[in-house]
């Protein structure tokens, strides 16, 4: 039995052990098979791959697939498989690389890592490089992948030097800038805005525009008024805006806002604030002193209409009746008597003259006829003595006139007359009033030689200057229209009331009557057309 079982179990091992060799042989072949399909397998998909990948062993290249080829600048894989892949490396990456080998090539991880490579054309190129230890072809290599990052690094660098530039810019420039997106989020701003606003940094580290519009709510007189206007202005994103906004502390702020766009969509808005209290300081002084001159100029033609009126005036009528009393004496030759009235006759006319001079200096006439017929006058006046027809209309004034609106009108008519004398060569020109509920617009107008509007505005004629200040002085505007042969309007309004409670009683004054007036146009010509 043992003998059997010694028989049995030596052929039993023996066929067991050739049955064995039958099956592992098989199962070897098997394994095999499966090795190299999944090799294949590995091939197909790295081949495939987008990267460039190439597998690497005691650090030569063994393997490498198509993208890989296209970074190195090769046709084809075949002209550098089997070189070391140090013939690759960008000299300063050199020694880094050596050691990062040395841990592969001892089945150890690295990290990934940014270097340059030199491609077989010499060209340099950044790429990021993943490796890993890996069995290849049944022995240790190692797999590495490449990605080609150099655009994404020219563009990186590009988009830095843009935004240092932007940087610079936004804090050269003496505005304050903020941009905010659509979605209320501030995108940039500078310290100048920060600083205008005296906003802390913990506002604006928040980010958020609401946030910032909180905080500067404190600095201005009417912060509801200030946050509808900016909601309506937000809700308008392809609009620009601007405004003047004053601050409880007396600084007054331009804000400026556009809309910012890419490739035509409206992304955000940028808001920028200019500080022009000190400019607008200077502008008031000028506005001052510009003002008093024309109130000293005023005074002092009253005080010299006066004076001649009253005194020079006076004496002259003392010395018309002495020379009158001294021809009527009889021991006075003819010849004598003869000259005495020519003498008596020239003293008239210059009685007459100034009188003419001493009203247009200082005119009582406004004051006694009241605007309308002081204009009237004045027209008829000066119809006369330069020979042009002048036509007049005007309606009644519905209220009264404050002094310093009539004057102001009338020293512009005046001027504007005086113009057109002077220079127009009309042969004609009318002079319109109408008035409306707020104030009076006074046009004159001729159909002569005309002058380029814009030319005179550089070179500040005193004439053109003097009406624009005067009606500024009572808040009114004029509108100043000519061009070579197109003739000339000047049209100025004025308020009822400038800024006096004095009003003449110009409503009872006024009778004069032309065509019924129309009014209705509204006063909102600006001061500078
Ligand atoms: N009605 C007008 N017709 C033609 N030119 C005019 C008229 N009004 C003004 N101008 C032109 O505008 C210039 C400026 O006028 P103004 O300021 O009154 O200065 P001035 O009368 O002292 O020359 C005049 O010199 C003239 O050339
Ligand atoms: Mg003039």
């Amino acid at each position: 039995m043992n003998r059997r079982l010694g028989y049995l179990t030596g052929f039993g091992l023996t066929a067991l052990a050739v049955l064995w060799a039958g099956v592992s042989r098989k199962r070897a072949s098997a394994a095999a098979d499966e090795v190299t399909e999944s090799e294949e397998r590995y091939r197909v998909l790295v081949e495939s791959a987008p990267v460039a990948i190439c597998v690497h062993r005691h650090s030569r290249i063994l393997y490498a697939n198509s993208a890989a080829a296209r970074l190195f600048r090769a046709a084809d894989p075949a002209e550098f498989v089997g070189r070391p892949v140090l013939d690759f490396i960008h000299p300063d990456a050199r020694e880094h690389v050596i050691e990062r080998l040395r841990l592969l090539n001892a089945g150890e991880e690295v990290p990934t890592i940014e270097e340059q490579l030199i491609t077989l054309d010499g060209e340099v190129r950044d790429v990021e490089v993943k490796a890993t230890p890996i069995r290849y072809e049944g022995a240790p290599a190692v797999q590495v992948i490449m990605r080609d990052i150099t655009e994404r690094r020219r563009a990186h660098a590009t988009l830095r030097q843009s935004l240092s530039l932007l940087r610079a810019t936004l804090e050269s420039t003496a505005d304050g800038i903020l941009v905010v997106d659509p979605a209320g989020q501030i995108v940039i701003f500078n310290q100048k805005f920060a600083d205008l606003w005296g906003l802390a940094d913990q506002v604006l580290d928040a980010r958020s525009d609401a946030a910032a519009l909180a905080a500067i709510g404190d600095s201005l007189p009417d912060p509801d008024a200030y946050m509808q206007r900016v909601r309506a202005i937000y809700s308008r994103p392809d609009e620009e805006s601007f405004d003047v906004v004053e601050l409880k502390n007396g600084r007054v702020f331009e804000r400026y806002s556009q809309p910012q766009r890419i490739a035509g969509a409206t992304v955000g808005r940028v808001w920028s604030f200019r500080d022009v209290t000190d400019r607008r300081r200077a502008e008031r002084t000028l506005e001052d002193i510009a003002g008093k001159l024309i109130n000293a100029q005023e005074e002092e033609r009253s005080r010299i209409g006066r004076e001649l009126h009253d005194h020079v005036s006076q004496q002259l009528a003392l010395m018309a009746i002495r020379l009158d009393q001294l021809r009527a004496d009889h021991s006075t030759s003819e010849d004598v008597a003869t000259r005495l009235g020519r003498l008596r006759q020239d003293t008239s006319e210059i009685i007459e003259d100034v009188y003419r001079i001493s009203h247009r200096l200082h005119s009582s006439m406004l004051e006694q006829l009241g605007l309308v017929r002081a204009l009237q006058r004045l027209v008829l006046e000066f119809s006369e003595r330069h020979d042009i027809p002048i036509e007049f209309t005007s309606a009644p004034l519905s209220r009264p006139v404050s002094q310093e609106s009539a004057l102001c009108l009338f020293r512009v008519v005046e001027e504007a007359l005086t113009n057109v004398a002077k220079h127009s060569k009309a042969r004609s020109a009318r002079v319109d009033i109408e008035t409306g509920d707020d104030g009076i617009r006074i046009a004159v107008e001729d159909g002569g030689v005309g002058f380029d509007v814009v030319t005179f505005e550089k070179v500040a004629s005193l004439g053109l200057i003097s009406m624009r200040e005067r009606l500024r002085l009572v808040r009114g505007t004029i509108r100043i229209q000519s061009a070579p042969n197109q003739g000339t309007r000047i049209e100025a309004w004025a308020p009822w009331t400038a800024n006096s409670e004095w009003a003449s009683d110009e409503a009872s004054a006024d009778t004069a009557g032309g065509r019924p007036h129309t009014d209705g146009r509204s006063p909102a010509a600006p001061l500078a057309n």
